[in-house]
């Protein structure tokens, strides 16, 4: 009979809403015990409750509150993962916020605070997690986003911090790959939300010569919406065959393979396809 302590164990820094929370349900379905954490409690307890009323075994899942641009807060939450579920398999850093505006109006205040969302999150929990993930030759599986590989207009400094969590991702992959740490990307592009409609998200400022299309998901890019399932899909794939990248939809991969020959053409087909 399979013990508890058996099963995988896998924290999701993020989970508490969004596409974080799709992703702790399809872990736990696939039999991991799941670390949720966020700096919310109330979100992460209601997030454990519906959980649990939909039959999920409260075992399963433990929720810290925890900021992830904190060192502190992150050591208490391994610390309490690793008493609750007493071993750690996989790591999803979920963490991140995107942005509108020029970069002619982005401020360096402004790229501070998202680099610390979308990059410093990562970096610290990644580092908090590291010792038990060398212990299990475990798998990290970072959330980038099309803009981790192309820059379309408006975007204010979400593209400049998502760049920055790739090239993050890239190197501490071959940093990691002589422990038996995997570390993967997965770069969805926008993702339906019923309960908060990216186009809600922004408030676009005109004077700065934002269109207001450019509020929308994806800063207004002509793509069909993702579904946040098939995205937290795409993050069970990285983990379990150990996949380096998934770009998703995945037609956007034949942009970024014109832009590595043509760069003039990649931003001629970027220009036509998002918010002008
Ligand atoms: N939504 C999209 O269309 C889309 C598309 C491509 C990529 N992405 C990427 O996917 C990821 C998730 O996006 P989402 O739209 O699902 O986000 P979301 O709904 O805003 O959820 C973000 C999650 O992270 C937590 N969080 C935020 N800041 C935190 C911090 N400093 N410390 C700990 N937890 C923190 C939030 O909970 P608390 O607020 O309670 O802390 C929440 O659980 C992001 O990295 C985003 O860039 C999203």
């Amino acid at each position: 009979m399979t013990q508890t302590n058996d099963l995988p164990a896998a924290i999701v820094c993020g989970g508490s809403t969004g596409l974080g929370t799709a992703i702790v349900a399809r872990l736990i379905h696939l039999g991991y015990r799941v670390t949720v954490l966020g700096r919310d409690i109330d979100r992460l307890n209601s997030l454990r409750d519906s959980m649990m009323d939909q039959g999920v075994d409260g075992s399963l899942i433990h929720v810290f509150a925890a900021d992830a641009t904190s060192t502190s807060d992150l050591q208490s939450a391994v610390a309490s993962h690793l008493q609750v579920h007493h071993r750690l398999d996989v790591l999803v850093n979920v963490v991140g916020r995107s942005d509108r505006g020029t970069i002619e109006s982005l401020d360096a205040a402004t790229v501070h605070d998202l680099i610390d969302a979308n990059v410093i999150s990562t970096l610290n929990c990644s580092q908090a997690c590291l010792p038990a993930l060398k212990e299990s030759r475990g798998v990290i599986v970072n959330i980038g986003t099309l803009a981790a590989h192309v820059c379309p207009r408006y975007l204010g400094g979400y593209a400049i911090a998502k760049h920055a969590l790739r090239a993050l991702t890239r190197q501490m992959r071959l940093e990691c790959e002589a422990d038996g740490v995997h570390v993967g990307l997965v770069s969805p592009g926008p993702i339906r939300s019923e309960s908060r409609p990216a186009g809600n998200r922004y408030d676009v400022d005109h004077q700065t010569g934002v269109p207001q299309t450019a509020a929308g998901p994806g800063g207004g890019a002509k793509v069909k919406l993702l579904e946040a399932d098939d995205v937290a899909n795409a993050v069970v794939r990285c983990i379990t065959h150990r996949q380096i990248e998934i770009i998703l939809p995945s037609k956007t991969r034949l942009l970024m393979a014109i832009d590595a020959v043509s760069p003039k053409l990649a931003d001629w087909i970027l220009s036509r396809k998002t918010a002008k």
